[in-house]
């Protein structure tokens, strides 16, 4: 190798930066949002990280901030004091699955690759590959309107996973399904994530559905939204939304969720 080509190395190395030991850190991190008696504080000295390949659900009452604090992870706004590094750039989903309702399910998803710069070429089979991933083999074609809800969700996740982002940002994006289908998507979330090696920050504010898919689970106050509790999910995966561990945690997270809006007058 020529000194020349050795300096290029470092210098592309040097750009790459050190290798980082997580997918998201928040450090510090505040928001206001200017309201009718001057700056509401909405997220309140936030510092939380998400591993390379965990899976963390954060939790807490309607309005507590979990979009927000979502929204910041996802570079679509800024926090107001401390700061927010990802390794990378973050893939997203939504309640609102957010498809081109004109585009088949297929070229929703390659819209995503070519956004990405994948060549024409392996589009479609790379398309295809994701249809497999979230078990809609076949679906290519078919238009939004002819998906049922749970199908809509699953193509946005296949959407999401063809940013090939090492962090999912999911904001409650299964609230609007009806329980059976929820619990069909909770297990292939749980496949695709343990298949891929994903890091996924999942907003919810069902308790369940928290202690059903994550290895921890963060529970935020409300006004100021600050990190309440944190919960080690230590049971093991698959698991069933109805499985007694889970529902004895759940219980003991509802407790303490309870005890946070108590605390701030919601009902
Ligand atoms: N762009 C904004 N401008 C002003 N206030 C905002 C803005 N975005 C959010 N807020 C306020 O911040 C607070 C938190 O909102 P956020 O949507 O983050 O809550 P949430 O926890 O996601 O609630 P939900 O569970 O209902 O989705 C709310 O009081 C909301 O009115
Ligand atoms: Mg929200």
């Amino acid at each position: 190798m020529s000194p020349q080509e050795v300096t290029t190395m470092a210098t592309t190395l040097a750009e790459a930066g050190p290798a980082v030991d997580y997918a998201a850190r928040l450090d510090h991190v505040s928001k206001s949002f200017p309201g009718p008696g001057g700056q509401q504080l909405v997220l309140d000295d936030i510092s939380l990280d998400v591993a390379p390949g965990e899976f963390v659900t954060l939790l807490g009452a309607s309005g507590c901030g979990k979009s927000t604090l979502l929204n910041l992870v996802a570079g679509l706004d800024r926090p107001s004091a401390g700061s927010i590094d990802t390794d990378g750039r973050p893939a997203l989903m939504f309640q609102e699955h957010a498809l081109f309702p004109w585009l088949t399910a297929g070229k929703n998803i390659e819209l995503a690759l070519r956004l990405r710069g994948v060549p024409k070429g392996e589009r479609r089979d790379k398309t295809e590959s994701l249809l497999e991933l979230v078990r809609l083999k076949g679906a290519y074609g078919k238009r939004v309107h002819e998906l049922s809800g749970g199908m809509r969700q699953r193509v946005a996740l296949a959407r999401a996973l063809a940013q090939e982002s090492g962090l999912l940002l999911m904001d409650e994006p299964f609230a609007a399904l009806d329980a059976i289908t929820r619990d069909v998507l909770h297990d292939e979330l749980t496949r695709v994530w343990t298949e891929t090696g994903l890091s996924v920050l999942f907003v919810t504010h069902n308790v369940r559905e928290a202690v059903r898919l994550a290895q921890r689970v963060v529970l935020l106050s409300s006004r100021p939204g600050k990190v309440a509790h944190e919960w080690a999910v230590d049971i093991p995966q698959p698991r069933r939304i109805e499985d007694a561990p889970v529902a004895e945690l759940s219980l003991e997270i509802t407790e303490a969720l309870r005890g946070e809006i108590r605390r701030h007058g919601q009902h």
